[in-house]
């Protein structure tokens, strides 16, 4: 496809599902109600709502008015704003590498596991399967020694999918197959979500996601959860929204559409939360624990609580097989979104042909996550690659760009006048001040927390040797990453193309 012809979705509901189902992924089904509870359960509300209305609505609109201003993936967006700036393109592109290739790997666990639930083959004791039989985890982490099949032919099967979707192009494949996933995920989660209401227990499961613990507000790390949160939940601040946003028509409601996305995954997100909790009140009642003690966070929450309730419901096979589907499902369209910046920001640069990126560059982030992922090692990499890129890849990457934006270039008034132009809704001074003051001070702070927490113990405990690889190496190996492939010469982009941006 020539590079003037950019695709473009076909109407602004099939913008509204892809960008909805890539802003609802794994981080809404597990890692939001592990967070609420772990920071001040219905307090940390308050804290979420600011940081959706300050940061992540207002950056929402940001990444979508630069995504049709350009009409290009974020490094030659950002090129075209200035030449330096590329490199938090490419940055962003590096990132999206990292998280693909890890991202699928929970994906495959999940649809194992939807195969699992029916015959709940994780028998008496789920973390002991979980870790030692189902991905044979070493008890050292370290370099990988062997390969696991049982995560292997999964994940195989996923990349298959996803590279098809996206072989199919951002019309037939991203558009079409978000219409039909997000109506299935909407109807499974529904009956989870009711099934879950209906339980024994539940009642004191969302009393304790809900009661609010008001001094956990003045603890600033609640504060930094809720922003992180948003950030990951939201598909901020690493390209996606940038690159889905270029494929819309120049007249699009920008700002009407963030307000949608925005207000659709938190409400997701909010029923997420009321889902699990009320199947873990479940679980403490008919173990005569409080809900606190069946609460863990991540991974743990729903490979490991999650089949121990399922084995000790009624039914439970049927739900086992609904939640785990679910977390596929919204898996899958996040990780389009996810590999999609990759491979449209390479067709940008080098004018490649879909497929021939697809299945060369897609494809080499399969290959790379195959390798690594389903190995004895696994576990302990996925775990901290996610820690690390999480916390100075996506958020850092954030900061930088907006420092950039904000203060270095002064761009802010030309992305507000252009979302301006096609929204019915206005944008203000607030929009300018929240991303030009509010979220640049926060991002900073986050860093700062984090890592002081970083040096005060080795997250998750690992040994030193194993984090400064697996840990602070792909993290820095991103960033050096984006600055080298940014410095690379670059194809000189076609007169029409330059014009038609000014
Ligand atoms: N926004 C995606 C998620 O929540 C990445 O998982």
């Amino acid at each position: 496809m020539s590079q003037q012809t950019r695709e473009q979705w076909g109407s602004r509901t099939g913008f509204l599902m892809a960008a909805i189902g890539s802003a609802i992924g794994l981080g809404n089904i597990w890692r939001f109600p592990a967070e609420a509870y772990k920071n001040g359960g219905g307090a940390f509300l308050l804290p979420y709502l600011v940081a959706l209305l300050t940061a992540g609505l207002p950056l929402l609109i940001l990444e979508y008015s630069v995504g049709r201003k350009y009409r290009k993936s974020p490094p030659v967006a950002f090129r075209q704003i200035s030449k330096p700036a590329s490199v938090i393109g490419w940055w962003q592109v590096a990132i999206c590498f990292v998280i693909a290739s890890y991202y699928a790997v929970i994906v495959a666990w999940a649809l194992r596991y939807a195969g699992f639930s029916f015959g709940k083959e994780w028998g008496k004791d789920p973390e002991t399967f979980f870790s030692a039989d189902f991905l044979h985890a070493g008890s050292e982490p370290g370099l990988p020694t062997s390969w696991v099949g049982g995560v292997f032919w999964p994940l195989l099967a996923v990349w298959l999918v996803v590279l098809l979707i996206l072989a199919l192009g951002v019309r037939r494949g991203i558009e079409r197959s978000n219409q039909v996933f997000i109506p299935l995920l909407v109807v499974f989660f529904v009956v989870l979500v009711i099934r879950a209401v209906t339980l024994d227990g539940a009642a004191e499961g969302l009393d304790a996601l809900f009661s609010p613990d008001w001094g956990a507000l003045t603890d600033g790390s609640v504060w930094v959860a809720a922003y992180g949160q948003i950030f990951f939940s939201l598909s901020i601040g690493f390209g996606i929204m940038v690159t889905y946003a270029s494929y819309l028509g120049r007249r699009s409601d920008l700002t009407g559409s963030a307000l949608v996305a925005g207000f659709a995954n938190s409400s997701f997100e909010i029923l997420a939360g009321i889902g699990v909790f009320a199947t873990l009140g479940f679980m403490a009642q008919a173990n005569g624990v409080a809900v606190g003690e069946v609460v863990t966070d991540g991974v743990g929450l729903a490979f490991i609580a999650f089949p121990a309730v399922i084995s000790q419901m009624p039914m439970g096979g049927l739900f086992g097989f609904l939640f785990f589907a679910s977390l596929a499902i919204a898996g899958i369209t996040s990780l389009v979104s996810i590999v999609q910046v990759i491979i449209s920001a390479v067709q940008d640069r080098t004018g490649m042909g879909r497929l021939p990126a697809v299945w060369g560059v897609g494809g080499l982030v399969a290959v790379v996550s195959l390798l690594v992922f389903p190995t004895d090692a696994g576990l302990a990499l996925l775990d901290s690659a996610d820690h690390f890129i999480n916390q100075y890849g996506i958020a850092l990457a954030a900061l930088v760009f907006l420092v950039v934006m904000g203060w270095v270039l002064r761009r802010l008034p030309v992305f507000q006048a252009h979302a301006d132009e096609t929204s019915a809704i206005r944008l203000g001074l607030w929009w300018r001040v929240c991303l030009g003051v509010v979220t640049p001070l926060v991002l900073g702070w986050m860093m700062v927390d984090s890592l002081r927490a970083e040096f005060d113990e080795n997250y998750g405990g690992y040994p030193t040797s194993f984090l400064a690889w697996a840990g602070w190496g792909i993290a820095g190996g991103a960033l050096v990453i984006g600055v080298l492939i940014a410095l690379v010469p670059w194809r000189t982009a076609p007169r029409a193309e330059r014009e038609e941006v000014r």
